[in-house]
């Protein structure tokens, strides 16, 4: 596969490390990540109209309205730092969405190659999101026992503040659980009618996953 036909979705439940993976494939292939979890929480911090509607399905762990997040996915895939490639994570999160993504990638005349599908268990999830700190700065994920930082609540990359997000706590994780499998599993079908859908062990350590997931991009 060429950098010009990276077109990519990684794919998988709330921990599955979609997140931890995108940092390795931007790096190898030079194409952005368009994070949808990540755009929303940075317009939160920045209280944008977007990010203030966007705030209480965020915190319960529910989906956010579709007419918003499409919009905003059209807006960032037509930037031209998506012309050779791009990794979507975290979107599309429903049939509708990828019904959407389809026609704004037709509009774009781009073709997805491949959906990664990262396939990890609910107990293990839970592990690690309970875990999970995030830089303030960069955005890396680590995890206090299963990817820890060399120094506690600093990035190793930036120095940057590790920080906790507000819906890795237990209640709202539970029900980002159950949002995935009654909505957001239904995309995984819809990929694998196309023959575009790779499923990928999420279970082991990040690098073990990492290699899986260049094997099949191979
Ligand atoms: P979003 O930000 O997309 O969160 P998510 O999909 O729930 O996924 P996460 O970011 O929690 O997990 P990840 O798979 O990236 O895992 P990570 O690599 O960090 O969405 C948040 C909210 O925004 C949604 O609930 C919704 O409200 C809204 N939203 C977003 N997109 C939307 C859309 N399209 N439509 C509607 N609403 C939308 O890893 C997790 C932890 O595990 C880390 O600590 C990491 O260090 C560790 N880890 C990773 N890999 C491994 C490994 N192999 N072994 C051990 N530990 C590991």
């Amino acid at each position: 596969m060429t950098n010009d036909m990276m077109n990519i979705i990684l794919f998988g439940p709330p921990g599955a490390g979609k997140g931890t993976q995108a940092k390795f494939l931007i790096e190898k292939f030079f194409i952005p990540q368009i994070s949808t979890g990540d755009i929303l929480r940075e317009n939160r911090k920045k209280g944008t109209e977007l990010g203030k509607e966007a705030e209480k399905y965020m915190e319960s762990g529910e989906l956010v309205p579709a007419d918003l997040i499409n919009r905003m996915v059209e807006k960032r895939l037509s930037q031209s730092d998506c012309e050779s490639g791009f990794i979507l994570d975290g979107y599309p999160r429903n049939t509708e969405q990828a019904i959407y993504l389809d026609d704004i990638l037709k509009r774009l005349n781009r073709k997805l190659k491949a959906v990664i599908s990262l396939v990890v268990d609910d107990e293990k999830l839970i592990k690690r999101l309970s875990g999970r700190r995030i830089c303030k700065q960069c955005g890396i994920s680590y995890h206090v026992i299963f990817n820890p930082s060399k120094q506690e609540g600093i990035c190793d990359s930036c120095g940057g503040e590790l920080y906790t997000r507000s819906d890795d706590q237990e209640s709202t994780v539970k029900n980002r659980l159950r949002v995935y499998h009654e909505q957001t599993s239904t995309v995984i079908e819809f990929y694998r009618n196309k023959n575009i859908l790779f499923e990928v062990d999420g279970n082991g350590s990040v690098d073990e996953v990492r290699s899986r997931i260049l094997e099949v991009l191979k």
